[in-house]
């Protein structure tokens, strides 16, 4: 599996797990569950999650599926925008803590920014750190200024990672945000990898992928593998898809279909505003 490393130097995998609607129905918690498991036997040990999913049915699900095998896992979550002054911040994750039955979230991301000052959201990671809650602390949704302005507060430059919407059609970020990532040293992580199975339907990119024996989701999956400092969290249910996603990890692209995509799905000729689900 490819590494990708955060601002701290740390490598996680470059291929992870999302799980955005998941918990929200009691009769797909099993699936749920053991399409985790699974994802953690083939490797896809770091794990997307939020208190937004569900409200916390989501880190429901992720903490039973972690029982007995949370050291296995690099465990990603995220703090609502109107929790993360510096004492919702604190209250926040003590809940998904409990949520995902462990003692600390290895990364902990604003999910998007809101009213509250980036200076005190940063101060409550610190202090979550401090604690040994939390083991890095990063955001999401961010757009450029956003991340000039969060470099330039005490202890911003420490941001390990944002997660951000990106895929084969949704490049945008490729114009300014994603080289300034790379020049920070924080890792970018790609959400929606397969536009929510939408890529997955794509007529181009069935049959580029057919021409190179893969599945259109492998091809959306395998292009981002492909991009420097990027981690895809693709998210599955269901065991089948998360078999196909995971062999994704050992499709490499060569230039020529590299080509071929910037083809089908052209990188930006210039700014764009941030694109977000
Ligand atoms: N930070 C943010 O604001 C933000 C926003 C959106 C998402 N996220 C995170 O990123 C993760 C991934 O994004 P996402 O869930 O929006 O979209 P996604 O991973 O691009 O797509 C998930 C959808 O595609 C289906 N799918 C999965 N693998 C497939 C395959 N091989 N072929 C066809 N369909 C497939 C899934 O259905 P089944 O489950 O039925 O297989 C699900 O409906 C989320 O789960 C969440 O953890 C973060």
């Amino acid at each position: 599996m490819k590494q990708v490393r955060l601002s701290s130097g740390e490598p996680v995998p470059a291929l992870g797990q999302g799980t955005w609607y998941m918990g929200e129905n009691r009769s797909a918690r099993k699936e749920e569950v053991a399409a985790l498991q699974l994802g953690l036997d083939l490797g896809l040990t770091l794990i997307d999650t939020a208190e937004m999913y569900a409200e916390g049915g989501a880190e429901q699900v992720v903490g039973e599926a972690l029982v007995g095998r949370r050291n296995q896992a690099f465990l990603v979550s995220k703090v609502y925008p109107h929790n993360a002054s510096r004492q919702g911040t604190l209250a926040a994750c003590e809940r998904s803590l409990k949520r995902l039955k462990t003692d600390r979230i290895d990364l902990y991301l604003l999910h998007w920014r809101g009213s509250c000052p980036l200076a005190e959201t940063v101060e409550a990671f610190e202090a979550l750190q401090r604690a040994g809650k939390i083991r890095h602390w990063g955001v999401s949704n961010l757009d450029l200024a956003d991340m000039q302005e969060l470099r330039g507060v005490p202890g911003g430059a420490a941001c390990a990672a944002n997660q951000l919407l990106y895929n084969l059609g949704r490049r945008g970020i490729e114009w300014g945000l994603l080289p300034w990532l790379r020049q920070q040293g924080a890792a970018t992580m790609a959400y929606s990898p397969i536009e929510q199975g939408r890529l997955s339907r794509h007529k181009g990119l069935q049959d580029f992928a057919r021409r190179h024996g893969m599945t259109a989701a492998q091809a959306a999956l395998a292009w981002l593998l492909a991009q420097e400092g990027v981690i895809a969290i693709p998210k599955s249910a269901h065991l089948a898809r998360v078999r196909e996603n995971a062999a994704a990890a050992d499709m490499t692209l060569d230039p020529a279909q590299l080509a071929e995509l910037d083809r089908l799905f052209a990188p930006p000729t210039g700014p764009s505003a941030l694109d977000m689900l």
